[in-house]
């Protein structure tokens, strides 16, 4: 099984990561290490997964759609996605809008277009939002509720 993993350097990115590893399968990082936190943390979880010989990391952005598609010729092993790469946080997004739109509309829309291109692929899984929840008033949210007033793009 090989995994491409978006978002590697991201907090839950690198869990999954070890975790996939750990049961041997063999993961593709993909991610820009953006500055929206520090990046001395996201390269020290870098450092830890560049010790797994199933690991390799790709650099690049989502908005990048030439880096993005060319992994279907770079890693044609590729039968799985994991896409967690994305930029995180609602109040970031009135403050740079355009980083939500490159990121989470064209990088989504650029990663499922990868998959068209990935002959061996099987399965596709990405990360939402809680905040598609918007102001729902109802608790615990569920994946069935309404999301017709989401907080961010
Ligand atoms: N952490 C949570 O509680 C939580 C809750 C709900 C949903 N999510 C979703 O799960 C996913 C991962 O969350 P996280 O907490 O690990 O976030 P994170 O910010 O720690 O990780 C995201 C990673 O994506 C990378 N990235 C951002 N923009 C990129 C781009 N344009 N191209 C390539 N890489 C890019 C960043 O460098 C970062 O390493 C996100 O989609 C997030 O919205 C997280």
């Amino acid at each position: 099984m090989t995994i491409l993993l978006t978002g590697a350097a991201g907090f839950i990115g690198f869990h999954l990561a070890r975790a996939l590893l750990a049961r041997g399968a063999r993961v593709v990082g993909f991610d820009s290490v953006n500055a929206y936190y520090d990046v001395t943390l996201k390269e020290a979880r870098l450092r830890v997964l560049a010790q797994d010989p199933g690991f390799t990391m790709v650099r690049g952005d989502l908005a990048d759609r030439a880096a993005v598609l060319g992994l279907a010729e770079t890693h044609p092993a590729i039968d799985r996605i994991v896409h967690l790469a994305a930029q995180a946080g609602v109040r970031h997004a009135e403050v740079n809008p355009y980083a939500y739109v490159d990121a989470n509309l064209m990088g989504q829309v650029t990663v499922l277009e990868l998959a068209r291109r990935l002959e061996r692929l099987t399965h596709v899984v990405y990360a939402s939002s809680s905040s598609v929840y918007g102001g729902n008033t109802k608790l615990p949210y569920s994946e069935t509720d309404p999301v017709e007033r989401p907080f961010s793009l």
